[in-house]
């Protein structure tokens, strides 16, 4: 392909920086007001889905995208099974935006072990598993992933993504530091995020880097949170877990490692990160995996001792309100007198 010239790149980089000043200015339209005089009109943007920040970065986005002839990659329709190539409009692709890994979705065997277990079960508990119930099947799957990870229980939820969010939201708060690889996934970011603990970035996969910073960092905090992957989907790169591992128990820290995309393709029975290194794995705390990859369906997975699991599995869901140090304006309260 043709190179651009100079004319076209500073076309770019203009569309770019016109791009880069208009989210910003999206962006700081979410910093917080102070309260309203009492006569004033209430701004719109306080209560309509077409003036909300995010809702505006979209449009720039996508008419940015428009600027470079690029159309919008989100939600495209797939006509088939995800594999290394896919069906768009009818059409062939090579596909790069999916991780059917094994070819397991698709695969014979399991779509008749999953026709079986819906005619048993249904396709629902028909409310939360905490409250109504779980069946077999869920036992079977935890006490597998717990036993390929050597430690005591799992847990599955829901949603990949929404595992990390959930886990790290949880489990840390305003006292404590999450410190995780640079190139850590958006999900780790999002929990760091809702759990209100100070967040720092260490550069890909060095563990010197990471001793340095918890060296200067560590007593500032309570608890300290480690989070890697254990391959790294878009570098095809892995950490040295064992030097990681040494580093988190010189420091009195956790260490969480996110095994999206090791799960099934990595060590001799493709069993992740732990069997590559061969490690014991309670030398990890919190084991995290996705069910949506590898394992050709949808959800996420968490694998640790028994007190991690035993709790995550009752009071994760609780995050929101369990919530330690909350500003006080933020909690909820009723006003008035319930109707009898
Ligand atoms: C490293 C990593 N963690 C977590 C997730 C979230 O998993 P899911 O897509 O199953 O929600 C992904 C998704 O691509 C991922 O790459």
């Amino acid at each position: 392909m043709a190179s651009k010239s100079l004319t076209g790149q500073l076309k770019d980089q203009l569309i770019r920086q016109a791009l880069e000043h208009k989210l910003k200015q999206a962006e700081a339209e979410t910093q917080d007001v102070n309260p309203l005089a009492l006569n004033s009109d209430i701004p719109e943007n306080w209560y309509r889905f077409d003036q909300l920040p995010g809702f505006k970065q979209l449009q720039i986005i996508y008419k940015g995208g428009e600027q470079f002839g690029i159309a919008s990659p989100f939600f495209r329709v797939h006509e088939g099974i995800a594999g290394a190539t896919t069906r768009i409009n009818g059409k062939e692709f090579i596909n790069y935006a999916s991780y059917n890994y094994l070819g397991l979705s698709g695969h014979p065997v399991v779509a008749e072990a999953a026709k079986r277990a819906i005619e048993q079960y249904g396709t629902s508990v028909s409310a939360s598993r905490l409250v109504s119930g779980e069946r077999p099947v869920h036992r079977q799957l935890e006490a597998e992933i717990a036993t390929i990870y050597g430690v005591d229980d799992a847990v599955v939820m829901v949603s990949g993504h929404a595992t990390n969010v959930t886990t790290i939201g949880y489990l840390f708060g305003a006292n404590d530091l999450i410190i995780h690889d640079e190139l850590i996934h958006n999900s780790s970011l999002v929990g760091a995020q809702l759990s209100g603990a100070k967040r720092i970035s260490f550069a890909h996969n060095d563990y010197a880097a990471l001793d340095k910073l918890l060296s200067q960092q560590r007593r500032h905090y309570q608890k300290v949170l480690i989070v890697l992957e254990g391959l790294y989907s878009m570098d095809g790169d892995y950490p040295n877990l064992p030097e990681f591992i040494a580093i988190k128990q010189k420091h009195k820290a956790l260490l969480m490692v996110d095994e999206a995309h090791s799960f099934g393709v990595m060590g001799k029975r493709g069993f992740g990160i732990r069997e590559q290194f061969n490690i014991d794995g309670k030398d990890v705390d919190i084991w995290m995996g996705t069910l949506s990859k590898t394992l050709a369906g949808c959800g996420g997975f968490i694998a640790g001792e028994s007190a991690l699991i035993e709790h995550l599995k009752i009071f994760s869901a609780w995050v929101f309100i369990q919530r330690r140090n909350a500003p006080a304006s933020r909690s909820v309260c009723t006003i008035g007198a319930r109707a009898a």
